[in-house]
């Protein structure tokens, strides 16, 4: 990594004296906000919304609110990283971790990710096929689907225009460097494995949880209920050989999605690996309280060889749970409370550290095989099964083995990546519908070329002012076309126009110039690239008229 670790940069003449250097510079112990630059406001707050406008007012609160994880925490385990990730245009992430150890480790991992064909693919998706194609580049497993099922369901296309968008977003995939001949693209609407595993997803989830997560109602059609299914099966997919970590790279907006879909594969597992101490369930609260006691059974035990539950009871149970917070306090007194009663009951019973696997939706025949596969001392109750000689990794790994030998998925929960909206060229957010606010691929490269020059600017007033105070590129849709695109792999340069804007020597009709023209090549190289992944695309089995052979009435949008 080349800069991420560059003295910070020296304050710069700007009103604002805490808007010093990139916001990616930014680092984990030194988190500073950014302004919003997606056209979000902070009235709007967060929605986190599929089907609705996608603007996210202010991308901390996603962490607070929705559990999204800082992405800056597992920066340091990726190899190589994307240079949308060193410049925090990925922010945020669910469990990550596991992917890219795996991609560290030359262990097996995938990505996948979809796209509704409902216009032109434009810079935005972009930052989503770049993703793709770096984790297919070290090593993942990489998938790109186009969501036909959803355009034609949730926002009524049709079959004829979803044909022709399908054709723009794959070539524009293959043109920026997808491999199609390791990874795999797809259309839902013609995979049959796919269908398959949507309907037995289905089986698992149900209508009052499509109400709570999605706000669907009794006016919801049913083919807009069928494509979640059919995303939740698409996140699923890669692991239809062979359970692995695989990341969904998209915009934070499909994180119900993702949830649902962690939530899902939990579901459709055979057994459920815990911790645990006594014959007793404890949640986790409660767990770690357990542990507390075991670990420091040398201080109350009699025998400290043999610890028993009533003297853990006795110990826990005048343990302060003291915090600085009332309501923890309160949590923690009731964990406590909970687990002393518990350990009461158990009486003379011994606190004795195990594995224990429940089970969730296990047939008889899958429950014996694994009683069967437990090594050494085991204890076999009516619903789950005690080991005393196995950790915990140890037992995941084997209740994995046993679910696939008896016709099980066995699904690793799917981790996932979110990247910021651009903001619109025209200030407001990106949309397709506002061809002004986008560069579309498809865009000839002089109006690609006009656009930027037309574009709103984190300028000032004058050339006068701008070079007194400095710019503001944070607040710069041009800058963002730089960071996000323009400046590619070079860091350097992308922190250098940051510096030279916000420092008052870049002046806006210069800078626009420059990202004009770096945007006309790009789009013109880009378009070469697309003619040539013409004759990739005829050779893939991906059906191009599907139209041809569907018939029906394309519902009217909700
Ligand atoms: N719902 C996504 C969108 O609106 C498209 C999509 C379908 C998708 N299946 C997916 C995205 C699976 C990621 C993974 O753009
Ligand atoms: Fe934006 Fe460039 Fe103007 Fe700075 S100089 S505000 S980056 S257009």
């Amino acid at each position: 990594m080349r800069d991420r670790d560059a003295p910070p940069e020296e304050a710069q003449p700007d009103d604002d004296p805490d808007q010093s250097g990139a916001w990616w510079r930014e680092t984990a112990a030194t988190p500073r906000r950014r302004p919003v630059t997606d056209g979000g406001t902070d009235t709007e707050g967060v929605t986190l919304d599929p089907w609705g406008s996608a603007t996210v007012g202010d991308y901390e609160n996603l962490f607070a609110e929705f559990g999204i994880e800082d992405f800056r925490e597992v920066l340091d385990e990726v190899p190589d990283p994307h240079y949308l990730m060193r410049r925090r245009v990925i922010f945020g992430h669910r469990n990550y971790g596991p992917v890219a150890r795996a991609l560290a480790n030359d262990e097996p991992a995938a990505a996948l990710s979809g796209f509704m064909p409902t216009g032109d693919p434009h810079i935005g998706h972009k930052l989503v096929f770049d993703e793709l194609i770096w984790h297919q580049r070290q090593g993942a497993d990489a998938y790109g689907l186009i969501a036909d099922l959803e355009a034609h369901a949730a926002r009524g296309l049709s079959w004829a225009e979803i044909d022709e968008h399908a054709r723009d977003y794959l070539l524009s995939l293959i043109a920026l460097g997808f491999d199609a001949e390791e990874g795999e693209l797809y259309r839902q609407s013609t995979n049959d494995r796919l269908q398959d595993l949507a309907f037995e997803l289905g089986g698992h989830a149900r209508f009052a949880e499509f109400e709570s997560i999605y706000g669907f109602d009794g006016e919801t059609s049913v083919s807009h209920m069928q494509s979640v299914v059919t995303q939740m099966a698409d996140i699923l997919y890669p692991q239809l050989d062979e359970p692995k970590p695989t990341v969904i790279p998209v915009g934070p907006d499909q994180d119900p999605h993702v949830r649902l879909a962690r939530d899902l594969a939990a579901r459709m597992r055979y057994f459920k690996v815990t911790e645990a101490f006594a014959s007793f369930e404890a949640d986790a609260a409660e767990r770690a309280l357990l542990r507390e006691a075991y670990d420091a059974r040398e201080t109350w035990a009699d025998e400290p060889e043999r610890p028993r539950c009533e003297g853990a009871a006795a110990w826990l149970a005048d343990r302060p749970v003291g915090a600085d917070d009332d309501a923890i306090a309160e949590t923690r007194a009731g964990a406590r409370d909970r687990v002393v009663e518990k350990l009461e009951n158990a009486g003379m019973e011994p606190l004795r550290p195990r594995v224990r696997f429940l089970d969730r939706n296990a047939n008889d025949e899958a429950f014996e095989a694994l009683i069967e596969a437990v090594d050494g001392e085991k204890r076999v109750f009516d619903a789950h099964v005690d080991a005393f000689e196995m950790d915990a990794a140890e037992a995941e790994a084997l209740a994995r083995e046993v679910e696939i030998d008896a016709g099980g998925y066995g699904f690793v929960a799917p981790s996932s990546l979110y990247h910021r909206f651009m903001t619109g060229l025209t200030g407001g957010k990106m949309s397709s519908s506002v061809p002004a606010s986008h560069i579309s691929l498809l865009d000839d490269p002089e109006d690609g070329y006009d656009k930027v020059k037309a574009a709103t600017t984190g300028g000032r007033t004058t050339a006068e002012e701008q070079r007194e105070k400095g710019g503001k590129p944070d607040e710069c849709p041009v800058y963002e076309l730089y960071a996000y695109l323009l400046s590619q792999d070079d860091d350097e340069f992308a922190q250098r126009v940051y510096d030279e804007c916000a420092g008052g020597e870049r002046l806006c009709g210069g800078c626009k110039e420059q990202a004009a023209e770096l945007m006309r090549e790009f789009l013109e190289d880009h378009q070469e690239k697309r003619e040539e992944a013409e004759e990739v695309l005829a050779e893939l089995d991906v059906d191009l008229d599907v139209a041809g052979s569907r018939r029906g009435v394309a519902p009217a949008e909700e």
